[in-house]
């Protein structure tokens, strides 16, 4: 699909605008046929009889002009229509439940600010815990302690990331510090998150085997008897619950199903991307060696100076925002991952302003669409595109950016998390998390990829919808350092 799209794109590329199906009116963009199959595959719903129209703004230097038309083209009815159906929850818009979608918006705000040090500080924690307890405890089986271990990437950064956030989340039950069914629970979500894009694509649930009973499990898992006897919950989330209670429409399967659809939310695109970071870095041992060496500098340890792992490491807000070295590495790697496409639906007949010359005609229910995925990979803003360069978002030791096209600066370059009124409210915590994770595993462990494997490409299966996944994992050795 990625392949389609990017042939697509590469078609597209120069022009201004682009849109499918036909009638024309004046003013409206030049019509691309060709290609309706993959739109219909993707967004059936909204394939209507008569004109439809999808009207992709390809030029980066002309992304402000949708962003900044919010109330004109809106997020929010798209994500209506998808997210109810892919997660099992009543659609909250309409007025059967008043007042809910603009206060589930406000819980959002408890992603960031002080609820975001919180949420950070417990993330640390958890990534401890489970370090210590799955990957540096004891000796590997049947060897020695300092032997190196063997696993698969993917499976590596999966079984932390998701559990680890899990924790820091939802919490750990009242008498334990981790779940004992995890294992189940991120199986069955995995089953769940293969069939993602075809239930985003709104292929019927019925249709999908097994899928309903994974996803009607899954959401049990957060039915409010369950959820009252965890302990140590984010705000966000008794925030969210307590919401819910307001609202007597809104049945226990309905309010475990919001949860749920938050859980995909958190570990969906952050696990994928997490595994991206970590294979890069794998991938360049002197990038690796200058983020290591950025951590132990902002944690106070010089060169050399052992890190125990069973010491405890605080890293806060503040000195998560000084590894920058770190973070440029972090966003590389999402510019070379993610996928997402930016929809938005026309809510009046209009005409969106280009810029100072250039209008064109939208009608209201049309769709407008951002693929940043082709500015990410453009050349002329991203030198030698596909190479991973860690530093490229860094200069003279700090954030770099200015990036330009045709000469002139650009406001938006890189949007792994979307824009606007959907852009991301957990996109803080995300790099946190990343940042996190890598600190803990450059400063505990020594790691190589295996010889003999092919590199890792991109699963293009679900391209437009965010970070992509290996299209297989790739194996690595790893031992604690300085044991
Ligand atoms: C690398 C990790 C992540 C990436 C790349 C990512 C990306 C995105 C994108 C592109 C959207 C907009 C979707 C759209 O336009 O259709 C989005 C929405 C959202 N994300 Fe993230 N996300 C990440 C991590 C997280 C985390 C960790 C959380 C929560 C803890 C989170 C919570 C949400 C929520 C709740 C929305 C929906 C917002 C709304 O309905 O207005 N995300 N994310």
């Amino acid at each position: 699909v990625l392949q389609h799209l990017l042939t697509v794109s590469g078609v597209l590329q120069h022009l201004l605008t682009t849109s499918l199906v036909s009638c024309r009116r004046d003013g409206e963009p030049p019509l691309i046929k060709g290609w309706i199959p993959y739109v219909a595959k993707t967004f059936s719903q909204f394939r209507l009889a008569g004109c439809k129209y999808m009207t992709f703004v390809m030029d980066p230097l002309l992304y402000p002009s949708v962003i900044r038309h919010g109330r004109q083209l809106d997020f929010h009815e798209f994500s209506d229509k998808v997210a109810p159906v892919t997660f099992g929850y009543p659609p909250i818009r309409g007025g059967k439940f008043p007042g809910l979608p603009e206060q589930i918006g406000r819980t959002f705000q408890l992603l960031q600010g002080d609820g975001l040090s919180a949420l950070t500080e417990s993330m640390m924690s958890n990534l401890l815990l489970l370090f210590r307890q799955d990957h540096l405890g004891g000796p590997p089986p049947g060897g020695a302690s300092g032997d190196w271990r063997s696993a698969g990437m993917y499976e590596f950064c999966n079984s932390i990331m998701f559990e680890a956030t899990f924790l820091t989340i939802y919490g750990r039950p009242a008498s334990a510090s981790r779940h004992s069914d995890t294992g189940l629970l991120r199986r069955d979500f995995v089953r769940f998150d293969n069939m993602f894009p075809l239930l985003i694509a709104q292929i019927p649930i019925r249709l999908l085997g097994r899928t309903k009973a994974v996803r009607d499990k899954l959401i049990d898992y957060f039915l409010p008897h369950r959820m009252s006897r965890w302990a140590d919950t984010s705000l966000f989330i008794r925030t969210r619950s307590e919401l819910f209670e307001q609202y007597d429409a809104l049945g226990d399967v309905d309010k475990a199903a919001q949860h749920f659809a938050i859980l995909w939310a958190s570990v969906g695109n952050t696990i994928p991307a997490t595994f991206w970071a970590m294979y890069h870095l794998a991938r360049h041992p002197e990038a690796l060696r200058e983020a290591r060496r950025e951590i132990q500098s902002v944690l106070g340890l010089g060169d050399g100076v052992p890190f125990s792992s069973s010491r405890d490491v605080r890293l806060d807000r503040e000195q998560l925002e000084k590894l920058v070295y770190l973070e440029s590495a972090i966003s590389e790697s999402l510019r070379l991952s993610s996928a997402s496409m930016n929809i938005r639906v026309a809510q009046e007949d209009f005409s969106l302003r280009l810029d100072a010359g250039r209008s064109v005609a939208v009608r209201r229910g049309d769709f407008v669409a951002l693929y940043p995925q082709t500015m990410h990979m453009d050349p002329e803003i991203y030198e030698e595109p596909q190479s991973f360069r860690a530093d490229r978002f860094l200069q003279d030791g700090v954030e770099k950016t200015d990036f330009y096209k045709d000469g002139q600066r650009l406001r938006y370059y890189l949007m792994p998390f979307g824009s606007g009124s959907s852009r991301c409210p957990g996109r803080f915590f995300a790099v946190n998390e990343i940042k996190q994770f890598l600190c803990v595993l450059l400063l505990c462990v020594d790691l190589q990829l295996e010889d003999g494997q092919a590199g890792a490409t991109l699963d293009a299966s679900r391209a437009g919808l965010g970070i992509l996944l290996p299209a297989a994992d790739v194996r690595f050795r790893y031992r604690p350092r300085n044991m």
